[in-house]
């Protein structure tokens, strides 16, 4: 099996990440939530490459990652609720969906060909120095196979693309990403913010500095808005996935959650508990890791507990629903 090259992410790698993305390669690097494959977002086809790396449907736009509001203001208009989110939760695990400015930079593809554009500042410190470094944008999808489970550690990326000769030409490694769910994501216009993802940061939080406007994506909500990303099939192991189980059948694995989760019986390799203390954070850490964790020991079926939708939970809860229903769908 051929793996791409993964290095530490430190002062020279960071530097030599920079200047591959000059040269329209793809690198592989953490942010806070899960591993993003990047690119030059000013160039066509270096962003081009990404879309080809993982294949992704032209129409689901990419998020631009920038070190800061100042290059982030380069791209796309800011109203005055789009500045009071950036300003509360940059860097941080928010994106925003804001309208392209008419000479912006950013390749039209990152945008899908449409009118907006989505940015966000990610708060891990190799993430954001790769940034500074670069000096201009940098479009980055989680880094997986698209429809497949993001990745939390850079040994997830090595393997979503192993033998591909559209692998990334560098993975930067900085060990498990602190949050392990994906950034909310946001659109403003002047009638206010709309969750178009559900992600680490809650509405709540978002509630304090923004008004949300009806339609907004709740979770479990019908019927909400949705970002082209979330219409796509999406977060799904190969193995079935079965929700709101209290133990497991024979012959499932289990993810657990909690203290008062069953004790595994069966084999000890198919049973893991997301936060044996029961703390949704926790939980969030640890999801991607132990769905690929299970789905590797080639069991037909997950079956997961129910997890509480309180705070980042909220979002657990959303890709479970959206593994499962992948499942269902296929079948
Ligand atoms: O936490 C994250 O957001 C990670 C890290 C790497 O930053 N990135 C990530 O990217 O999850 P991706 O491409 O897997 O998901 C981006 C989501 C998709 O649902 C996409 O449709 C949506 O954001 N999106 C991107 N640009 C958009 C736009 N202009 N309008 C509406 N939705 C957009
Ligand atoms: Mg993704």
């Amino acid at each position: 099996m051929e793996l791409c090259e993964i290095r530490p992410g430190n002062r020279d790698n960071v530097t030599y990440a920079a200047q591959l993305l000059a040269e329209g390669r793809l690198v592989a690097f953490p942010t806070e939530t899960v591993y993003g494959l990047g690119a030059d977002a000013e160039n066509d086809v270096a962003v081009a490459a990404i879309y080809a790396a993982k294949g992704r449907p032209a129409r689901n736009p990419l998020i631009v990652h920038v070190a800061n509001l100042e290059c982030a203001r380069r791209y796309a208009a800011f109203d005055a609720s789009a500045l009071k989110l950036a300003q509360a939760f940059w860097p941080g695990p928010l994106t925003l969906v804001l309208p392209r400015l008419a000479d912006s930079a950013a390749s039209l593809s990152v945008s899908a060909g449409g009118p907006s554009v989505a940015l966000r500042v990610p708060g891990h410190p190799l993430a954001l120095t790769l940034l500074e470094a670069f000096g201009r944008g940098v479009a980055a999808p989680s880094a997986n196979r698209s429809g497949r489970i993001s990745p939390t550690c850079a040994e997830h990326v090595a393997e979503e693309f192993a033998n591909n000769p559209l692998a990334p030409a560098l993975i930067l490694d900085a060990g498990a990403t602190p949050v392990g769910v994906e950034s909310t994501v946001v659109e403003c216009t002047s009638e206010g913010g709309a969750i178009l993802r559900v992600g680490s940061l809650t509405a709540a939080q978002l509630e304090r500095f923004a008004p949300l406007r009806a339609g907004s994506a709740r979770p479990g909500g019908e019927g909400a808005l949705a970002s082209p990303g979330m219409l796509e099939s999406h977060y799904a192991p190969c193995a079935r996935v079965r929700l709101n189980a209290s133990y497991p059948r024979p012959g499932e694995a289990f993810l657990a959650f909690g203290p008062g989760a069953p004790q595994h019986e069966g084999e000890v390799g198919r049973y893991r508990n997301l936060s044996p203390g029961g703390d949704v954070e926790e939980a969030a850490r640890h999801l991607y890791a132990y769905l690929r964790e299970l789905d590797a020991t080639g069991a037909p079926c997950i079956a997961v507990m129910p997890i509480p939708f309180e705070g980042v939970g909220a979002a657990i809860n959303d890709r479970l629903r959206r593994a499962a229903a992948e499942r269902l769908t296929a079948e």
